[in-house]
């Protein structure tokens, strides 16, 4: 081979050897699979005690049910069942210790959100009743008029 083709193959060479070399002396020795395979992906062993004490700052619903039943049981008879309180709500961490109180908040964008319309007609999110904005009785909350927790427009 010509040296014009070798000299750039030796660099290229030499720079994954030192890449290999670095990963080695890098890469903690227990970082892998672990036993249960790809279920976690790649960690490092010594660090499961860490992810174990990390707090979780969502509850789901069921946790919120029998201290807020007046909201859930509506909610779960609704087309709302599908979104999490805490989609709205934020984490509730500790509540109601701490917080003693979660987020309530009445603001158009929290809806608008979800229900501007969007014309992606083949897509999951078309699915979702849309409105305009600008034109749906704009400047007003919506929850004067719709409850976020029963929002299912049967009867009007
Ligand atoms: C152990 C009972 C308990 C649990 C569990 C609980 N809450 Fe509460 N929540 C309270 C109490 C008590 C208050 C304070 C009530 C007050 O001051 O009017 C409160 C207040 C709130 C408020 C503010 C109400 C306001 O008028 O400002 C929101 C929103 C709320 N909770 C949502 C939730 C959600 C969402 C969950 C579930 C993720 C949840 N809570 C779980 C007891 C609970
Ligand atoms: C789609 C968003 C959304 C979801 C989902 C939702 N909320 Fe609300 N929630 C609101 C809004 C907006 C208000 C304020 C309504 C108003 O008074 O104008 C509110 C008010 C509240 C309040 C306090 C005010 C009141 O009316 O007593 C509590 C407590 C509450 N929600 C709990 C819950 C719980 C528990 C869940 C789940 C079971 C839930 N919310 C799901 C949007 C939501
Ligand atoms: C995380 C997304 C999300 C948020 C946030 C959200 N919605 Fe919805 N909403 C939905 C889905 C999904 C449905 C059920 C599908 C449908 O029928 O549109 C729905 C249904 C509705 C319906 C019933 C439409 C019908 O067909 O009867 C109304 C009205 C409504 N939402 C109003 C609101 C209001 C008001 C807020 C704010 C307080 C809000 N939504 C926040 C996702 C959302
Ligand atoms: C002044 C009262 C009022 C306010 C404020 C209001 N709406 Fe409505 N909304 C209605 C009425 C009435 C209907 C049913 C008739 C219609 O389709 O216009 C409706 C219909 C809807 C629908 C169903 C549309 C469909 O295709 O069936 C959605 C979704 C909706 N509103 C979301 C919202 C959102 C999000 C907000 C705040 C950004 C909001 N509304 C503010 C009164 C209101």
């Amino acid at each position: 081979m010509s040296s014009h083709v070798l000299r750039p193959l030796w660099v290229v060479i030499i720079i994954v050897i030192l890449i290999l070399v670095a990963r080695f002396v890098i890469v903690p020795p227990d970082f892998g699979i672990q036993e249960r395979g790809f279920m976690y992906g790649y960690h490092r062993k010594s660090n499961e005690d860490d992810w174990k004490a990390f707090k979780v700052k969502y509850k789901t619903r069921k946790y919120c049910k029998d201290c807020h039943p007046d909201k859930y049981e509506p909610i779960m008879s609704s087309k709302h069942r599908i979104i999490q309180c805490e989609n709205c709500h934020g984490p509730a961490v500790d509540h109601p210790e701490d917080p003693p109180k979660l987020v309530v908040d009445k603001s158009r964008s929290l809806c608008i959100r979800c229900h501007a319309r969007l014309l992606y007609p083949r897509t999951e999110r078309a699915k979702i009743k849309g409105i305009d904005p600008e034109e749906h009785n704009a400047g007003m909350e919506c929850s004067m008029c719709h409850n976020p927790h029963k929002p299912d427009m049967e009867g009007w």
